[in-house]
């Protein structure tokens, strides 16, 4: 059997706000097509993690790969080009926008950051049809030409996860996607992350366990920067340390 591969490896990363040691040597693994959850009490250093992987911020020490190349310095930009893309914490959009334009200008900041170096911007067809592919992907087409403003939390958080699709990843990078909905709206984002392109691999910050152990195959816990725990899902779920400190929270 060959080795499964790795999408995204994470290699003694730390980061440091002055004194703060936000992210604490943290070391992860994920393979291509897994779905990681990434749990942990507030201000554990998960969305720092993101940044960093991201390339929103620089890390005080260690290694980034992506699919085995070394991306510790490179760009958000260049990042995004290689296959990663993000959604963040809070909401991201436009709201006196149309959800296709919001949509259009992600598909025009990629193709700018992707092309502009070496040759005039991709054709206008070309970035209609990538929004419009991201739009059916989360299946709200028929929502294309509404504000967002007049849209639901629920229905916006949605339309941020277009978003991120518009990239056309190969990694995806979720920030709390289910934050701030009711019951029914956490369902139906449930529903929609579950009918994603099984070869993407996504990690998932998320507070609610019970989201985490639907979602994801493995489960990551974060607690004051460090990794506490790291395994199959029915592992850390009845690891005695992570019920004591995190779950204690919940
Ligand atoms: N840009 C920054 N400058 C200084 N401190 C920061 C910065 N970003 C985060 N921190 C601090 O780093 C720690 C980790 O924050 P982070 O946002 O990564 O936590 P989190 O696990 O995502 O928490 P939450 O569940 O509340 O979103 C916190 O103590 C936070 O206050
Ligand atoms: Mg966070």
């Amino acid at each position: 059997m060959t080795p499964a591969e790795v999408s995204l490896a994470v290699e003694s990363v730390s980061k440091n706000f002055g004194g703060l040691a936000a992210v604490k040597e943290v070391s992860l693994r994920v393979e291509r097509g897994e779905r990681r959850g990434i749990l942990g009490p507030n201000g554990a250093g998960k969305t720092t993690l993101f940044n960093l992987i991201a390339g929103d911020l620089k890390p005080s020490a260690g290694k980034i790969l992506l699919h085995g190349q070394d991306i510790t310095h490179m760009p958000n930009h260049q990042r995004a080009y290689l296959g990663m893309a993000r959604t963040f914490q809070i909401t991201n959009l436009f709201p006196n926008m149309t959800v296709i334009d919001n949509l259009l200008l992600a598909a025009q900041a990629l193709d700018r950051a992707k092309f502009s170096m070496f040759r005039p911007i991709q054709s206008h067809e070309h970035i209609v049809a990538r929004a419009e592919r991201a739009l059916e992907q989360i299946k709200m087409g028929d929502l294309r030409d509404i504000p967002i403003k007049h849209l639901s939390y629920g229905v916006q958080r949605q339309i941020e996860v277009a978003l991120a699709l518009v990239e056309e990843p190969k990694v995806l990078l979720l920030d709390e996607p289910t934050a701030g909905l009711s019951p029914a709206e956490s369902a139906e984002m449930v529903g929609l992350l579950k009918e994603l392109d099984p070869g993407i691999t996504i990690l998932i910050i998320e507070h609610d366990m019970d989201v985490a152990f639907e979602l994801t195959d493995r489960l990551t816990v974060m607690h004051e920067g460090s990794i506490l725990a790291d395994g199959p899902k029915d592992e850390v779920r009845n690891n005695q340390t992570v019920q004591e400190i995190y779950l204690g929270y919940g």
